[in-house]
């Protein structure tokens, strides 16, 4: 379905996978290219869907999940933003919208979510990389998945937003150094998550809460669907840790995703058996 669309009209889609019951399920909410030049990360939503999608019927755990709960995944929120890096500016990160009484483009979706929005770690200048916005969710693109994921918010149990690069696995606050009421349980789902990633290809990720594992930074959609009520929140940051960064070469794509699943499965299975 069309969740809304983009500043310049594009249609942001969220597709919805599990087996039809009848029932209400709980869900899992991904997504993934917030950030434009993040290339990685719709290939990995993509990854996730053909996985799934492919492997019903054939791989018991997943007919198992399928019938016990829904994935709702955006390929890419910033759809205007993902284009322009693949057209005119392969580094580009930002929406495009414009800014009035300035000539620079475009807003930091992942400093536009309303959550202690626009505080720290984020600039008020139209011009920079982390520009926050006029206003919580100025941008359509964070308010269309703001407004879904409100309109969900009871059976959506988990929250994973995908970016690149650095692999790390975050979980709240990012927006202070607090940390949040279940910050242990988090912790050591963190742990055990990057501990199944790294079982596939030895790659490393560190875990922790955002703000002190790598900065502080209000208005990101982790802090606020936690704030939210949704327990299970994290922020992925995949391949690499910055020999190629944004340009992750073409042969690392299929490793990355593949162990990425590993780790997505992980929780997905503990939500699964820990339902709130
Ligand atoms: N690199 C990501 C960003 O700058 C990290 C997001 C972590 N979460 C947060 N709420 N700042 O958007
Ligand atoms: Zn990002």
């Amino acid at each position: 379905m069309e969740i809304g669309k983009t500043y310049e009209g594009r249609s942001i889609y969220l597709l919805r996978v599990g087996n039809k019951t009848g029932a209400e399920k709980p869900a899992i909410f991904m997504d993934c290219g917030m950030h434009a030049r993040e290339w990685i990360s719709p290939a990995f939503c993509q990854w996730f869907l053909k996985e799934v999608v492919g492997s019903y019927n054939c791989m018991p755990l997943i007919t198992t999940l399928f019938n016990q709960l829904d994935f709702l995944v955006v390929p890419v929120v910033n759809v205007d933003g993902y284009v322009y890096s693949w057209t005119k500016d392969r580094f580009w990160r930002k929406t495009r919208s414009k800014n009035s009484g300035s000539s620079c483009v475009g807003t930091d979706p992942n400093r536009n979510f309303d959550a202690k929005w626009c505080t720290t770690g984020t600039s008020t200048n139209p011009c920079s990389a982390v520009y926050c916005g006029t206003h919580a969710e100025s941008e359509k693109e964070v308010k269309a998945v703001a407004d879904f994921i409100r309109n969900h918010s009871s059976i959506i149990k988990a929250y994973l937003t995908i970016h690149s690069y650095s692999q790390l696995l975050l979980y709240p606050y990012s927006y202070d150094l607090s940390l949040p009421f279940d910050h242990k349980e988090l912790d050591d789902l963190a742990r055990d998550a990057v501990k199944k990633l790294r079982s596939l290809y030895d790659t490393k990720y560190i875990y922790g809460p955002g703000g002190s594992t790598i900065y502080l930074a209000s208005g990101g959609s982790d802090d606020w669907a936690y704030d939210l009520g949704i327990k299970y929140s994290f922020t992925f940051e995949l391949r690499d840790t910055g020999v190629y960064g944004f340009l992750l070469p073409e042969s690392q794509i299929k490793p990355t995703c593949e162990e990425t699943m590993l780790a997505v499965y992980h929780i997905t299975q503990y939500v699964l058996d820990n339902l709130y």
